[in-house]
């Protein structure tokens, strides 16, 4: 008696484990988990849309976070390196923001824990938004009475309201609404056989077998789910290739080197989500790469040492567009205005 019960217990657990051990893979959750102390309100959401939106949070008035992550296409620019204000260039292309609320470090070297810290970033990067500091950001949000009371209605509890980590809330919070859903390959995982062509589900075997997954697991294809602030980073290239460098010079930049300075960190990537990669060309951190099957080939090439055959290419690149979801239908916010006055000055 004893035994056939031991027997059901261990069945159950080996169940268990089996579930989710399938679950896991490239299983796309709708609702990204918000930390304790921000929780998602729907009038937290409409702020954060709101600066998300507004160019008034740049120096010159002229770049909003859309403008480098453009929500009503793939949350990114298209451009190999992202153009700030004065028309500046900066080293790395802008990834997506859709779905970066699932990841467990943001930026292309994961320096940044979690959306809120990194919203901080780009209002005082000087080849971004290039603001002097937080204190001024504050001051001209201020300045806006429609942005006073609408930090006041969503953080009822704060004394002093209009403030930089009440402004990285916001923008987190609009940011975890960004999520896309449905893929033709989330539909074939949840049971359609028919949401992928013949060519896709020969690529998502090829995936496998050729080891892409071993890098790109997990549910968004940027390997396992890891606690917050906590990156999966891999050596970016694995199998260095001198004509590869020469045209597309990809180990200029040090990656996680150029944040903590150790040698062993050199071209050490976060290993990036693939989801809706084919919306989100040109490729890799320096854009450098301007089509995905080009991309394909070079991470075969460079990650496993692999020269893939035209076919497998092919039913790669296939595969990876049956991972772009719906983007969420957007609406145009309406910015509070400043009456008779520009906040934004000029000379
Ligand atoms: C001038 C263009 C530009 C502007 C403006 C800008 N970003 Fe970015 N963003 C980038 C670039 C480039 C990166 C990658 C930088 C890196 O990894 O070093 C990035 C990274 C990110 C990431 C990390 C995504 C990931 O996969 O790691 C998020 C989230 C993000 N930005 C949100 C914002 C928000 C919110 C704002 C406004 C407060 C903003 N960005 C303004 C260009 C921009
Ligand atoms: C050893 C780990 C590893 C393996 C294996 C690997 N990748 Fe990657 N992949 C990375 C890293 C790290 C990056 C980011 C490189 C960079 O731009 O700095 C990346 C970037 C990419 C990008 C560009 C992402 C973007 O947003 O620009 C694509 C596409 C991609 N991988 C597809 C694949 C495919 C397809 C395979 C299999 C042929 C594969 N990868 C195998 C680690 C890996």
């Amino acid at each position: 008696m004893k035994f056939i019960f031991l027997i059901i217990i261990s069945l159950t657990f080996i169940g268990c484990l089996n579930k989710n051990n399938s679950a896991s893979v490239g299983k796309m959750h709708h609702k990204p988990k918000a930390p304790e102390n921000n929780k998602i309100t729907t009038e937290k959401i409409e702020l954060g849309k709101m600066l998300f939106f507004d160019p008034r949070l740049s120096i010159d008035g002229t770049i909003s976070c859309n403008s480098c992550h453009n929500v009503m296409n793939g949350g990114s620019d298209n451009r190999a390196v992202s153009v700030g204000v004065l028309g500046q260039k900066g080293g790395r292309g802008a990834p997506t923001v859709f779905n970066a609320a699932f990841l467990s470090t943001q930026f292309w070297d994961g320096r940044a824990k979690d959306l809120e810290e990194q919203a901080k970033g780009p209002l005082t990067n000087p080849i971004e938004m290039g603001m002097p500091d937080h204190n001024t950001v504050m001051a001209r949000v201020s300045s806006v009475p429609g942005y006073i009371s609408a930090f006041k209605k969503v953080f009822p509890n704060d004394p002093n309201p209009v403030n930089i980590d009440n402004l990285a809330k916001a923008i987190a919070t609009y940011e975890r609404t960004l999520i896309t859903t449905n893929s033709p390959f989330d539909q074939f995982m949840a049971g359609n056989k028919s949401a992928l062509t013949e060519l896709q589900k020969k690529g998502w075997d090829n995936f496998k077998t050729v080891g892409c997954n071993s890098c790109h697991g997990g549910n968004h294809f940027a390997g396992p789910d890891l606690p917050l602030g906590q990156g999966f980073f891999q050596k970016f290239p694995a199998f260095p290739n001198d004509a590869i460098e020469t045209k597309y010079n990809f180990q200029s930049d040090t990656g996680l080197m150029s944040q903590t300075k150790n040698e062993t960190d050199k071209n050490m990537w976060r290993v990036p989500t693939l989801r809706n990669i084919a919306d989100t060309a040109p490729y890799f951190h320096n854009g450098k790469v301007n089509n995905l099957s080009e991309a394909v080939k070079i991470m075969a090439k460079l990650q496993l040492n692999v020269d893939l055959t035209s076919e497998q290419q092919e039913s790669l690149v296939a595969f990876l567009q049956s991972l772009s979801g719906s983007i969420p239908q957007q609406t145009m916010p309406t910015l509070p205005p400043t009456k008779n006055t520009s906040i934004v000055k000029v000379n």
